[in-house]
This record gives structure tokens, C-alpha cells and sequence, in this order.
């Protein structure tokens, strides 16, 4: 049996998988993000751990014998957070998040320094890791002093399971410290964060045992013999296992509460300059690049808000089939954008709003203009080189069919809608963790999943929606002269 743990934005997911890969049984648990200013956004680690505890008690209470079985662990998290702790492993500061946008003046002036790109593969966003750090020595110098270590979240968890820092080059690869090529911590990148190597934790590739679990923990949780704890991965790589996307070109889009669109690459090829994300995958040599918008469904979340419904209310009320392109436009950017803009300042707005215009016409725009987004994700990434040709559907928004269809066509490829089952981030640490069981490649036990559907791009209206695209496309430059 194999346990995989995945830290995400709003709770911890936990699954119990076994031998043949079947998943036979899942808990979850639920944390808050806090927004203490416009912009920031943090959590505390000890409700990680708290989640933790809840959930293996969840899974024991309804899967004791599975349960004593788990010979490995696998971890996943959201990445680029900044878990800072003094010498004694206490935590210093609320996490600092992805999602957070205040040190975009620090990324700002890192990003300018041409060793950043070169070597970390990678534009330095504002919510990378390395930023947070120039923050936090600027503004809160003498918790700055008092860092023994930096820590992303999923590792943070790990320190706690086993004892010792350790991280993965996948969640490492989001910090703007590991030259993501050769996938080792840069000194000259550590220099430019005013980090010092011994700050940062040992890694290892995401298949590769990062240590043992705790006796007390073994005790407590009621196992026995050794149970390994694997290097996991970043959620998104931790996904693309789950999802078996790992040779070249095998690729997915996330309809989350960020936006993903990933393919795995069985090679290096970074391009900042397009503002895609090109980072080490969980798998020894192999990487992945990906476009990342900043608010998916979370878009269509904030307009369930405003209007006083739910995301999946508003969902219902939109059904095919397509008829084309909304008169009604939406630019996506309500958190700021990250591919292809690398704007923290961005904004959302509609365009082509009439009197007669109803809720479902702004879900329609809403999901359309994410669509669009993802568009600009796939022309970004098609600019490195990655030749996607079929997408697998994953995420919350993947349960609109509309969504999907207008998905397909806007993009121009295939999605295939996976059958029913546990897919994502949970999953794919689970078979990380497998993964340090076998001698055979990792790669011969991340199966493609079953797909139910492929929706296939509606020919007769491609044209159309190639240009709402470029009529979507021409608003953000016009919006960012407004700011
Ligand atoms: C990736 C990113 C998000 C987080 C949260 O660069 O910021 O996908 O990992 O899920």
C-alpha cells in the first residue's frame, strides 16, 4: 500500500493506493488562506501538519488494515511558498504563498540581473520563492537573520514525517536558487537572493526515497517495518504523474483555480522570454514546460460571488451546443497573469455588455475568456518547441462540458475527458512513492488514465473563434495602458 499526500492551496487531499495502482481509499481536509493586505496571501504550517494528522486518522478510522499496510509516502504541495525556520525548526513567519504578490518590486530587480533567467530557466515571477526572501530581508530583518533554512510547503510536511530537510528538484525548481538545467542549487543564484547554500535542504529526485518515517509517527500511526517517504514533487509535476504525462508531448490543461496548460519535455529547452514556465519534472531527467494563468476558476468563483449563485449553478445554466464566439468579452487577469503577460498589475474587465445582457451571458464571456487565456498558454508553449496534440482535461471546471467544448475548439485540439477515478496531484505522490519500490523505470508504472470521451475541436467554427482571439488579444494591451 502507498500513501500519497498532497498539501493543496485549501486542504490536504490523502489517498491510500495499492500494488496494482487502485486507489482504495481518499480523506480530506480543509485550511484557510489569510489575506492580511491586498496582495498577500499566507498560511500558517502548523495547520499542514494539523491537516495531516486529521486526515491519516480519517483514513485508519475507515481503512485500518489498507492502512497498515503503507510501505512508502509520497508528498506533493503547492509550490513556491517560503517556509522559514530558525535553527531549532521553528517556524519563523506565516507561509509566505504562490499566490502572493508583494514582493513583485524584489522579482522585478532579480529578474533584471541576466544570470536569473539564464540559469534558472525561468522569468523570476513575483511568486517565486526567491523574491519572498528579499522581501522578508527588507522588511522583516530580523526574522531574516534568525533563517536557518527555507522551506517549500510539501517539504516543510516532510520535515516533520522524517526528521530532516530534504527537497525534490520538480518544487525546487520554483525557487529561483536551483539552475533548473543541471538540477543543482545555483551558488550564483543563491548569491543574487542573498541566500546562503546551507540554507537551503538536501535534494533528490521526486522517485527517489528522501528518508524514513519517523518511529514516533510509525508508532502512532499504528505501522510497522520501514516506511519510506519519496521525494514527491511540485503539485503540478505531481499531477502530470498522476496523469501519466510524462513522455514528451503527453500534456494536460487544468481547469483549476489557477489555469494550467503542461506538457512534459524529455529535455531542457527553456524560453523566459515567452513567459512559460520550464521546470525539472518528478522524474529523473526529464522536464516539463507549462503556461500558468493566475485565476480559472477562480474567475468564474469571483462572478458566483457578485452575483449572488454558485460556480456550479452558473455552470448548469450554459449548454451547448457552440454557436460561436460571445459578443460579450472577459479578460481573465483578476489576480494579475503570469503567462504570457508576466503582469502582477493586470486586471479583469468585460467588454460588450448591452442592456439586455443576462447572467448566463457573463458566465459564457467568463468561461470564453479563460479559454482565450489558455489559448495564449498554448501559443506561448508551442514557441518553445513542445508540439502538443491531444490534452487531458483535468480539474474542478473540467465538469462543464461547455467549458470543455469551448476549450477544444479555442485551442484547436482534442481533450480528452478522462474516465470517472482519482486523477491529479494525491495520485501521482502516491505512485511516487511506488516508485521507490520498483527497480524497474519509473516510467513503466504511470500509466495513462482511462478516457471516457474525446471532444474533438468543432471544425465549421474555428475560424471563428481564431479571431475572438485575436480580438481578445488585442484588449490587454489597451487595458494596460488604463493602469
Ligand atoms: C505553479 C503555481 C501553482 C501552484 C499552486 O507555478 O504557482 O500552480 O503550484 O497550485
Amino acid at each position: 500500500m502507498f500513501l500519497g499526500l498532497d498539501l493543496g492551496t485549501s486542504g490536504l487531499r490523502a489517498v491510500l493506493v495499492d500494488e496494482s495502482g487502485q486507489v482504495v481509499g481518499a480523506a480530506d481536509t480543509h485550511y484557510d488562506v489569510s489575506h492580511p493586505h491586498s496582495g498577500w496571501s499566507e498560511q500558517d504550517p502548523a495547520n499542514w501538519i494539523a491537516a495531516c494528522e486529521s486526515a491519516v486518522a480519517q483514513l485508519r478510522q475507515d481503512h485500518r488494515t489498507a492502512f497498515e499496510a503503507v510501505r512508502a509516502i509520497g508528498l506533493s504541495g503547492h509550490m513556491h511558498g517560503a517556509t522559514l525556520i530558525d535553527k531549532r525548526d521553528h517556524v519563523l513567519r506565516p507561509c509566505i504563498l504562490w499566490n502572493d504578490t508583494r514582493a513583485a518590486a524584489e522579482a522585478a530587480s532579480l529578474d533584471a540581473l541576466p544570470a536569473c533567467r539564464a540559469l534558472s530557466g525561468n522569468i523570476v515571477f513575483p511568486g517565486f520563492t526567491a523574491p519572498k526572501l528579499r522581501w522578508v530581508e527588507q522588511h522583516e530583518p530580523e526574522v531574516f537573520a534568525q533563517t536557518a533554512r527555507v522551506l517549500l510547503p510539501k517539504d516543510y510536511l516532510r520535515l516533520w514525517l522524517i526528521g530532516e530537510a530534504v527537497s525534490d528538484c520538480s518544487d525546487s525548481a520554483g525557487t529561483s536558487w536551483l539552475d533548473v538545467g543541471t538540477r543543482r542549487w545555483s551558488d550564483t543564484l543563491l548569491e543574487a537572493g542573498h541566500m546562503r547554500a546551507e540554507q537551503m535542504p538536501r535534494l533528490v529526485e521526486g522517485s527517489e526515497t528522501s528518508g524514513q518515517l519517523r518511529e514516533s509517527l510509525k508508532t502512532a500511526w499504528g505501522l510497522s517495518g520501514p516506511v519510506e517517504v519519496a521525494g514527491g514533487g511540485g503539485d503540478n509535476a505531481a499531477a502530470a504523474v498522476g496523469a501519466g504525462c510524462v513522455a514528451e508531448g503527453d500534456g494536460f490543461v487544468s481547469l483549476g483555480t489557477s489555469g494550467v496548460l503542461l506538457t512534459a519535455r524529455a529535455g531542457y529547452r527553456p524560453d523566459p522570454e515567452s513567459a512559460v514556465h520550464t521546470f525539472c519534472h518528478a522524474l529523473p531527467n526529464t522536464w516539463y514546460q507549462m503556461g500558468v494563468m493566475l485565476a480559472a476558476t477562480d474567475c468564474l468563483n469571483w462572478l458566483a460571488r457578485v452575483v449572488g449563485s454558485t460556480p456550479a449553478d452558473l455552470a448548469n445554466a450554459v449548454e451547448g451546443p457552440l454557436t460561436g464566439p460571445s459578443e460579450t468579452r472577459f479578460l481573465p487577469y483578476l489576480s494579475g497573469e503570469r503567462t504570457p503577460h508576466n503582469d502582477s498589475r493586470a486586471r479583469g474587465a468585460f467588454t460588450g455588455l448591452g442592456i439586455a445582457s443576462e447572467t448566463a451571458d457573463l458566465t459564457r464571456a467568463v468561461m470564453e475568456g479563460v479559454a482565450f487565456g489558455l489559448r495564449d498558454n498554448l501559443d506561448a508553449l508551442r514557441s518553445t518547441g513542445a508540439k502538443p496534440t491531444r490534452l487531458l482535461a483535468l480539474g474542478g471546471g473540467a465538469q462543464s462540458r461547455f467549458w470543455l467544448d469551448t476549450l477544444a475548439t479555442v485551442l484547436g485540439l482534442p481533450i480528452d475527458m478522462p474516465a470517472q477515478g482519482e486523477l491529479g496531484a494525491a495520485l501521482g505522490a502516491a505512485r511516487l512513492a511506488m516508485a521507490t519500490q520498483h527497480d524497474t523505470h519509473p516510467s513503466d508504472i504511470l500509466h495513462k488514465p482511462q478516457i471516457a470521451e474525446t471532444i474533438e475541436p468543432r471544425q465549421d467554427l474555428l475560424e471563428a473563434y481564431t479571431e475572438g482571439h485575436a480580438a481578445f488579444a488585442a484588449l490587454y494591451p489597451r487595458l494596460k495602458a488604463e493602469l
